[in-house]
């Protein structure tokens, strides 16, 4: 009767460290981190930020890659694997890139718009007063760029694992690199007035301390702890799914210390190439601009620089699209893969099915700057628009929520030994093992719910 398909994979090692590494890096290591290092005290956050990395986000990307790999399934089916009666937290888990995708491919496809207007030297309309704004309240150009992110996508996931995810990440992450650094050196040889690159380099650096208190390191430490959490795509079952893809002679001790670096070395290379440059052309309050920064700072900067800002401008977007483009298929993948496993259906038919709901859902997203604006009040305080929305409820709401779960199912339940041994069965000796168990068992817990409470405000009510 029906022939069980052969599980598909990444054919090595490599293989999976890019995919997972172009699923880690993103519009959060690009945007937000420089933002938040500027914003949040220098050399301080930088610190804080990597100490983090090493503890933290070594614990929870260690247990999402190695859920997968032993139970050889995406979170719906992983959870319930591992314990019967969480499968809820499968479930849960799955809900995460179902909400991101909905609006991720309007945010791909804002810097497509960017990378094309560079690529074709409009450079310097690009940087104009109200460029952005009119572009994506303009509900036919936001639509189409949107939707044909969401298609290149869909495509790259109907050609599976190793055909579609693991050949465009090898090509796309390399690239990616090159850029950066390229974009990254750049920027510290650029002069403005009496201002130059290395300085704002330097106030990139340097810890600021002067007037820190403990309220204000308790809130450089929350900033930096959500995007860790962001930035490895940690706690949203994607990492569990390119888990369940790798062959089990991989040396995951090896694999995550290898996608931290990636990731975290790509965050410190676009501060690198971000902060002095706008240090230099717009003083440090060009950083103050949020959002704004990647869209509205960057583009007069790139503007700033004459002639050769067209250059630098296309190769920034062009790694910023590839960056979006490998983050944005690791999250479709993870609905897919999901829905495979529950639905018992095959990738061609599924992928159809997910690029439509998809596409119609980014239309819809990519229209809440015009024909569907509106004002949500977010109970962090602040207001956003559709997008806002769908970003708080899946990174401030559920991704704490989730990794706390998880790291008490792992730490409390079944046992850190869970995933430990699971990681020695490839013959390996698993060398930060103490300071996993501890950090699953005693610290991630703790801190999850410090993030939770600050992160849904109820942290700033008591
Ligand atoms: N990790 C990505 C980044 O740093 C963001 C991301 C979020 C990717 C959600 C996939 C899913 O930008």
């Amino acid at each position: 009767m029906e022939k069980k398909e052969k599980k598909s994979s990444f054919t090595g090692q490599l293989g999976f460290v890019l995919a997972a590494a172009g699923s880690a890096v993103g519009v959060g290591n690009l945007w937000r981190f420089p933002y938040l290092a500027a914003k949040d005290g220098g050399g301080l956050f930088l610190i804080i930020y990597l100490i983090l990395v090493l503890t933290f986000g070594f614990t929870l990307l260690t247990s999402d890659i190695t859920i997968g790999r032993k139970t050889g399934k995406s979170a719906i089916g992983a959870y319930e694997k591992m314990r019967h009666k969480w499968k809820f937290l499968g479930v849960l888990t799955f809900l995460v890139p179902v909400v991101i995708m909905t609006y991720y491919a309007v945010i791909g496809g804002w810097i497509t718009k960017y990378m094309v207007a560079f690529i074709f030297g409009q450079g310097g309309s690009a940087a104009e007063d109200g460029y952005f704004q009119s572009f994506i309240s303009d509900p036919i150009q936001s639509v189409i760029y949107a939707v044909i992110f969401m298609v290149i996508t869909a495509i790259i996931i109907y050609r599976g694992v190793e055909n579609g995810i693991e050949a465009c990440s090898k090509f796309m992450m390399p690239v990616l690199l090159v850029l950066i650094v390229f974009v990254a050196f750049y920027s510290l040889f650029i002069k403005h007035g009496d201002r130059t690159g290395l300085r704002g380099f330097l106030v990139y650096i340097t810890p600021d301390i002067k007037e820190l208190t403990i309220k204000k390191f308790m809130a450089v430490l929350l900033d930096a702890m959500s995007q860790l959490f962001f930035s490895l795509s940690v706690s949203m079952g994607i990492m569990i799914t390119y888990g369940s893809y790798v062959k089990k002679d991989v040396d995951l001790n090896k694999a995550v210390g290898q996608i931290e670096i990636f990731d975290t070395g790509v965050a410190l290379l676009a501060g690198m190439a971000i902060i002095p440059a706008v240090f230099t052309f717009s003083g440090l309050k060009g950083m103050n601009a949020g959002p704004g920064l990647m869209f509205i700072s960057l583009p007069k900067v790139f503007a700033s620089m004459g002639a050769v800002g067209n250059v630098v401008g296309a190769a920034f977007f062009i790694m910023a699209s590839f960056a979006t483009l490998t983050s944005c298929i690791s999250v479709l993948e993870a609905i897919a893969a999901n829905c495979m496993e529950v639905f018992h259906t095959k990738r061609h038919s599924t992928t159809l099915a997910l690029g439509i709901i998809y596409t119609i859902a980014s239309v819809v997203i990519a229209l809440g700057y015009s024909v569907f604006y509106c004002e949500i009040p977010l109970p962090n305080g602040s207001t956003g628009q559709l997008l806002d929305l769908m970003d708080y409820v899946s990174n401030s709401v559920m991704m704490p929520f989730i990794s706390l779960l998880s790291t008490i199912l792992i730490g409390w339940i079944v046992g850190p030994d869970w995933i430990t041994d699971e990681i020695e069965s490839s013959g390996v000796k698993f060398r930060r093992k103490k300071l996993y168990i501890i950090m699953v068992r005693f610290v991630c817990p703790v801190i999850m719910v410090a993030l939770f409470m600050q992160s849904t405000g109820i942290l700033a009510r008591l």
